[in-house]
């Protein structure tokens, strides 16, 4: 696209976008070397239904420089901008923008709320600057664009179960079996933002843990297991390929130094009032670079989840899968 026809240049031009969290079933914990903020490991997660984030940008002649407002009040501009700045090269427009953004998720307590903001952030900055439509294939400079933001946030530009391919960093759809149908149970188990980013954990893993090259060796073979299990709707198979993607991540995390503990008191109570859950096969857990536990269980199973979890967690919601990234209105909102 020209950069004297970019309609940016001549009047303000908006999208809005709503993006749902995804959680990891098959875990993303390490850095490709270099600066584009590669993945070491593949992935594969399932993005939810909620919660998540909505995004408005609005590239606004007017303005002197790009503003960020998160959940009514001033937020930190830096990372929008490194994005935005990504944007308007792309396009060939200097418009700065107005960034509003509400987020239905916990900010920054590792329940991936930057997965669901960055996504939502690239789509809705990518669409307002003429880049691409509703609608349109997924377009590759779209997926590096908010991986940089974000090492998870690709995965939220889709819906269901998606997997990010170690190899070419692409993203790509994995279909389930029609039998399959899941639901994730969100435990609140501590309160606060966490104490170490992802971004400094996972350096900190690579750097002192010897347990990282087998976690990077290992990780392959999980991530084949969970693909072979979604597609044959073996909800067994998936639940434990995830809870073992999952232990292996935090003894990788546990063994760094200085240790690296996501967990809480909480974390643990969850953990065993699904004992009786898990044992029966109904209920399989995993935790991220966070103290929550969030429980993989058949859509039949999602109340008895949600009542084991309730005595001991801060607060419960019954998320399943949900739609890809794609654009709303700014009062349609977030549930
Ligand atoms: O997207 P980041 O950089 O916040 O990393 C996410 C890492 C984990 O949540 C721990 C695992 C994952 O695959 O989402």
């Amino acid at each position: 696209m020209s950069s004297v026809s970019n309609p940016a240049q001549v009047g303000t031009v908006e999208a809005t976008i709503a993006a749902g969290i995804n959680i990891a079933l098959v875990k993303y914990w390490g850095k490709a070397p270099g600066t584009d903020n590669r993945p070491a490991v593949g992935s594969l997660s399932l993005t939810l239904d909620a919660p998540g984030t909505v995004t408005r940008v609005a590239f606004d002649p007017a303005l002197a420089a790009d503003t960020f407002r998160l959940n009514e009040a001033e937020a930190d501009l830096r990372p929008v901008t490194r994005l935005l700045d990504e944007v308007r090269a792309l396009a060939g427009i200097a418009t700065r923008a107005r960034v509003e953004s509400r987020n239905t998720v916990p900010t920054a307590a590792g329940l991936a709320s930057s997965a669901s903001g960055f996504a939502a952030l690239g789509l809705a900055a990518w669409q307002a600057a003429g880049l691409g439509r509703a609608g349109d294939p997924l377009d590759r400079r779209l997926v590096d664009l908010v991986r940089r933001g974000s090492g998870s946030a690709p995965r939220s530009l889709l819906g269901g179960f998606a997997c990010i391919d170690v190899e070419t960093a692409g993203v790509h759809p994995v279909t389930a079996a029609p039998g399959l149908e899941v639901s994730l149970v969100v435990a609140l188990c501590a309160d606060g933002p966490k104490s170490v980013s992802s971004r400094d954990g996972m350096a900190l893993c690579a750097e002192t843990s010897p347990y990282y090259p087998a976690w990077v060796e290992s990780h392959p073979a999980d991530l084949r297991a969970a693909e072979a299990a979604i597609g044959a709707g073996d909800f067994t198979a998936l639940g434990e390929v995830m809870e073992h993607s999952t232990m292996k991540m935090h003894a990788c995390m546990l063994a760094s130094r200085p240790p690296l503990r996501y967990w809480a008191a909480g974390t643990l109570a969850a953990l065993e009032a699904l004992v009786p859950l898990r044992r029966d096969g109904r209920a399989y857990t995993t935790m991220d670079a966070g103290p929550h536990v969030k429980a993989l269980c058949r859509r039949e199973d999602e109340a008895a989840v949600a009542d084991a979890l309730r005595p001991v967690a801060r607060a419960v919601l019954i998320a399943r899968p949900g739609p890809a990234a794609h654009a709303t209105t700014w009062d349609a909102g977030a549930r």
